[in-house]
């Protein structure tokens, strides 16, 4: 997996929380009721969790002020600088959804927001693999990000998107991996999980997979 991005989120640590709260007008669609979603989130995971993509920290937040052990996994050091301040009781570790830290914890929960969509499909479903085996028995992922529900929606989007003049959301649409729903619902069911998609704004869905016995 490239790292060339690392760069780029180094860079975005600083501003980042304001993009989520809305005063990046471009993203203000995405991280539409982003608190929300979170503590959403946050609610639904079981300790002990491993989160990927950490970030500034702001769902290792709620998820610590709700009593649970989260093992954090973050790979830009400025996001983990900033998260470490927000949130020094986690443990946060450099490292990505495919290379992390082998912890002996038993994992209940691994959760993810806005990041699932920066590995390939063939590195989405290298990480499923590595999620079953990290996961106790009736363990679960829950991820928030955004999918397309078929290539018209994703054509919408984009169409949405350069209307309102909005290139750099418009090209992240483009560019980025973000997957289209069935194709991720296959990814999970041969990965051994049951899973279910709910539509939580414009772009961002909430992902849960169980992975029963
Ligand atoms: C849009 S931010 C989301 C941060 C946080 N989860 C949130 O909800 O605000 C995406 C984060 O994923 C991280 N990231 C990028 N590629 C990753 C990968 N392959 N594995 C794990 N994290 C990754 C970035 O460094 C960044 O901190």
């Amino acid at each position: 997996m490239g790292m060339e991005f690392v760069d780029l989120f180094n860079q975005w640590a600083s501003s980042y929380d304001d993009t989520v709260s809305g005063k990046d007008p471009e993203y203000q669609e995405v991280f539409e009721r982003y608190d929300e979603m979170l503590t959403r989130l946050a609610s639904l995971s079981k300790s002990p969790v491993m989160e990927f993509g950490v970030g500034t920290g702001n769902l290792t937040r709620k998820m610590v002020d709700q009593e649970k052990v989260v093992l954090g996994i973050e790979p830009s050091s400025e996001m983990r600088r900033i998260a470490k301040v927000k949130c020094p009781e986690a443990a946060l570790y450099d490292g990505n959804f495919l290379d992390f830290p082998s912890l002996i914890t038993p994992i209940r929960s691994i959760v993810s927001s806005f990041a699932f969509h920066h590995l390939t499909a063939s590195e989405k479903v290298e990480a499923i693999g590595k999620f079953y085996h990290r996961l106790v028995n009736d363990g679960q992922v829950i991820f928030i990000d955004t999918i397309f529900k078929d290539e018209t929606h994703k054509k919408e989007l984009i169409d949405d998107a350069e209307k309102s003049g909005f290139s750099n959301l418009a090209k992240d649409l483009q560019e980025e991996y973000y997957p289209y729903l069935e194709d991720l619902r296959e990814m999970f069911v041969k990965g051994g999980f049951k899973v279910s998609f709910e539509q939580l704004n414009k772009y961002a869905w909430l992902i849960q997979a169980d992975k029963g016995e």
